[in-house]
């Protein structure tokens, strides 16, 4: 199922903005780093490994007449974190639009088994980056009196749990209230704060249903709408949630998984 970046009708909306992406290299990151820079924003990118995805996601914001950014940073950490921003401050601009995307999955693992470094690293990654990162975007924008958007990529997982993965929903649970709590704290500084909830999207983080036609279709029966998302429709939100169209939402979280997530009464 192909679908389309939604940037043609939002084309100039974001002339002028500084955009930063974590987890640009890839999947939802990357589709939201090229619809971003579609609709006019210069985008930098952080990755974590991927210099072949950076390059390419950098390509395309190029392709589209903007300035691109890749920087590698690790987002679990503090100072590479403060590093990134500024470089960003020198070569292209304050970062008035941030979209946390970068993230691990540990599904799969029940509580009992969990070691102490997948859970650490689950939280340090999904949770301490988003909170790292959208911080020393809010203190920039808050020195400068600029306004801006955050948007962190939760999940579906945040509210619907499943057996295997207490520490994904635990960091997305958590992604998910920072959002809130944040949206209060800086609403009075012109800073929008959403989170996006995504159902299954076909990125990395479900490679075996990219793959395989057979997971895509087995797992596609629980879903109402009966396909997976694509990465693309998620970058759609995004861009929605930074353009001026999305100027009075702040502290939501908006759910993205095809009707996945309603389907708990069917046991019923
Ligand atoms: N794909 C889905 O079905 C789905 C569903 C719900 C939520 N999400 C969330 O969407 C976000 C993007 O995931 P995706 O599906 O595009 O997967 P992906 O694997 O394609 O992207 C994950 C990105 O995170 C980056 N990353 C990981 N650890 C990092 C670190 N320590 N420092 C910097 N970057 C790091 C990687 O470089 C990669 O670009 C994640 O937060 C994920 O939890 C995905």
């Amino acid at each position: 199922m192909e679908s389309k970046p939604a940037s043609s009708m939002f084309a100039h909306a974001l002339d002028g903005r500084v955009a930063l992406v974590t987890g640009g290299d890839s999947g939802i990151g990357a589709a939201s780093a090229k619809a971003l820079a579609d609709a006019g924003a210069d985008v930098a990118i952080i990755y974590l490994e991927d210099e072949v995805g950076a390059h390419e996601t950098c390509a395309a914001i190029e392709a589209s007449g903007r300035r691109a950014l890749a920087l590698r940073s690790d987002v679990r950490e503090e100072a590479e974190v403060n590093d990134a921003f500024t470089r960003i401050e020198h070569i292209i601009g304050k970062v008035d639009i941030l979209v946390n995307s970068a993230g691990i999955n540990t599904y799969g693992i029940k509580v009992v088994d969990l070691s102490f470094a997948q859970w650490s690293d689950m939280l340090h990654t999904d949770l301490t980056g988003t909170f790292l990162a959208a911080r020393r975007c809010i203190r920039a924008l808050q020195e400068s009196g600029k306004k801006g958007a955050i948007i962190n990529i939760s999940s579906i997982h945040a509210d619907v749990v499943r057996s295997g993965s207490a520490a994904y929903a635990s960091a997305k649970a958590g992604v998910k209230k920072f959002t809130e709590t944040l949206a209060l704290e800086v609403a009075g500084d012109g800073i929008t704060v959403n989170a996006i909830a995504p159902g299954m999207i076909l990125t990395p983080m479900n490679q075996s249903a990219k793959d395989h036609w057979i997971v895509r279709k087995v797992k596609s029966e629980f879903i109402p709408l009966g396909r997976p998302g694509t990465p693309d429709e998620v970058a759609n939100v995004v861009l929605f949630l930074a353009s001026p169209a999305g100027d009075y939402f702040t502290g939501s979280t908006l759910t993205i998984d095809g009707g996945l997530s309603k389907m708990l009464a069917l046991g019923a």
